[in-house]
């Protein structure tokens, strides 16, 4: 299959004629990647069984993991969904259109069942990337989309990686320049008075606490509150977000207790594992890589065949922004042993470290 590439103007994409196309085609039961505020989605008309099936034929996705349905505006959510819950209408409007999905009851029939993996909730989400609503919007149907990597590889912040793992595979790339924040959309589910955090991400959980203050935040690894469990996203128990070379996330101990200002200078044992886990990497002729924050830049002179900066410590958000591409590098660099500096869980600093730890397949060491 040829997959069209179609370049959009991020800022005024009702101007590219190629966009219309891309929505017709999406309308017609096509599947077309586009980007959005968070990474690049795969899309298909989410009332369309056989655009659906081809989203996980595509992805090489198992079929009980549900997609995210996007639509163009909040307005109608009730025609798909129950939006009952009081906090709907209050986290709709401080966090959408935003990267926040929102797991709600499913009102049968006008969803294709292959979206909700047969489960009786509809992850909701209402993009804010400007190309991804006018699409959506010329396109006039929900749109299931999943991130728009082979299932298990790091998720796309920039069309070329689409194209390095569907090219071929789907019918056109919307390329609107990168994505954005560059991890995916906290995902969340509501029950009574408790807002269940499935996934960490866009949206942070100080934020989630600001918008709702009553609300108890239970997030999967830290309970808030007192009440039990988290009910878990099915995607969450697969492996993701993985580079091919074995990594390793250092941190150091206790970094969850420091102060902001004593963060930065608690690395030292951290860095020397590291110079020393690389360095015995390198004589046993494995190439390797690293990945710092650039506070430390000045202690890995030369320590690893591939280095590549997250940005400050102070800048969690530029981390997110450069993570994918960065596991994507390494794997193109042909990088076997890989060390990632951890970061502290506050902030976006929690999904950061959710996706480092899963890429890291959870080799976590603290020094
Ligand atoms: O930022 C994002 O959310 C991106 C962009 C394209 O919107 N999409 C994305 O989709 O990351 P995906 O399919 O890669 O991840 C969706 C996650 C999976 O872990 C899935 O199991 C969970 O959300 N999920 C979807 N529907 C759910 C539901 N009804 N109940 C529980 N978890 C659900
Ligand atoms: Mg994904």
């Amino acid at each position: 299959m040829k997959t069209y590439l179609c370049q959009v103007d991020r800022v005024d994409p009702a101007r590219s004629p190629c966009l219309r196309e891309a929505a017709s085609l999406l309308r017609s039961g096509g599947v077309v990647a586009f980007p959005t505020e968070t990474v690049y989605g795969l899309g298909a008309n989410a009332a369309n069984d056989l655009a659906v099936e081809r989203i996980f034929q595509a992805k090489g996705r198992p079929s009980d993991n549900p997609l995210i349905v996007h639509l163009s505006d909040a307005s109608r959510i009730s025609e798909w969904v129950d939006d009952a819950h009081p906090y709907v209408s209050r986290l709709a409007e401080r966090f959408w259109p935003g990267p926040l999905t929102m797991v709600l009851p499913l009102k049968e029939g006008r969803i294709s069942n292959k979206v909700t993996a047969g489960l009786s909730t509809l992850g909701i989400r209402i993009p804010e990337h400007p190309v991804a609503r006018e699409l959506i919007s010329l396109a006039g149907c929900p749109i299931a989309a999943p991130s728009a990597n082979r299932s298990g590889r790091p998720s796309p912040t920039l069309a070329a990686h689409v194209q390095e793992d569907l090219e071929g595979l789907i019918d056109a790339i919307v390329d609107g320049g990168p994505a954005g924040v560059g991890l995916e959309s906290t995902v969340i589910e509501l029950d009574e008075d408790r807002i269940h955090v499935l996934r960490p991400g866009g949206v942070n959980i100080e934020q989630l606490k600001d918008a709702i203050p009553e609300a108890y935040i239970i997030s999967g690894t830290e309970n808030i509150s007192h009440t039990g469990e988290a009910p878990r996203a099915p995607g969450m128990k697969y492996t993701h977000y993985a580079p091919k070379g074995r990594m390793t996330v250092v941190l150091p101990k206790d970094l969850d207790k420091l102060d902001k200002a004593d963060q930065a200078a608690s690395y030292g044992a951290v860095v020397s594992y590291i110079r020393s886990e690389l360095q015995r990497a390198s004589e046993q002729g494995e190439k390797t890589g690293l990945l710092y924050f650039d506070e430390h830049t000045g202690d890995y002179h030369r320590c690893a065949d591939v280095a590549i900066s997250l940005g400050s410590l102070s800048m969690l958000e530029t981390a997110a922004a450069r993570l994918y591409d960065a596991l994507r590098t390494f794997d193109q660099q042909g990088v076997k042993v890989i060390y990632a500096e951890g970061c502290a869980q506050e902030g976006v600093g929690l999904a950061l470290m959710n996706r480092l730890q899963k890429a890291a397949g959870h080799q976590i060491v603290r020094r």
